[in-house]
């Protein structure tokens, strides 16, 4: 697949079948993750693979589908990354702004290994509607390291559902664009 094929093939998978999702396959994705644009490497994830720690993550959401999948990956973002003082951020000052860095980064690399997961054949889900503080004591994050999603990996069930986006037009301003010419 082309990347402009991946990208627009990729669609939320919330069904999976019981094939496992092997170690070198979670690798191979948490790898790609870290190769996206960061501000300061603060991704944290976590791999959960073991029953009871899914099926507290799913309570977390309360969305049980997640719990159905071989492997749920938590993304954390150590929200202090920015603030401390080897930090090129910290020398500008802009570790002022690690309020959004951290949420950049960590989105960046979830879109990565999302991309990744659907040149593979697997299927994912972004969840980031969950309770913030089940999440971090169901995976042990400390404080400082923020849970910023999870996303359950699977083989697909079933095909996903064709679901489209409303048009370009609607998302652009090509205004000050002209006012260049
Ligand atoms: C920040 C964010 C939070 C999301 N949270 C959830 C979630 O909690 N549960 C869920 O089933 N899908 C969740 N999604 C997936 C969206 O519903 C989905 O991406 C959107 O409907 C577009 O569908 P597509 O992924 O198939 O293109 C989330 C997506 C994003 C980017």
């Amino acid at each position: 697949m082309t990347l402009e094929e991946i990208i627009t093939t990729r669609r939320s998978v919330r069904s999976y079948t019981d094939k496992p999702v092997g170690r070198e396959a979670i690798v191979k994705l948490l790898d790609l993750a870290r190769w996206a644009p960061c501000a300061s490497e603060c991704c944290r994830f976590v791999v959960v693979a073991e029953a009871d720690g899914k099926a507290l993550l799913a309570k977390a959401a309360r969305q049980d589908f997640i719990a159905t999948a071989p492997v749920i990956i938590v993304v954390g973002a150590d929200t202090e990354a920015f603030a401390k003082k080897g930090s090129i951020w910290y020398r500008w000052d802009a570790y002022k702004f690690r309020g959004l860095f951290y949420i950049q980064d960590t989105a960046a690399a979830i879109q990565n290994l999302m991309l990744m997961a659907t040149e593979m054949g697997l299927g994912t889900c972004w969840i980031g509607s969950f309770n913030e503080g089940d999440v971090a004591k169901a995976v042990g994050f400390p404080a400082g390291v923020r849970p910023v999603a999870m996303v359950p990996v699977g083989h697909p069930a079933k095909p996903p559902k064709k679901i489209g986006r409303r048009p370009l037009e609607e998302f652009v301003s090509w205004e000050k664009y002209a006012a260049a010419k």
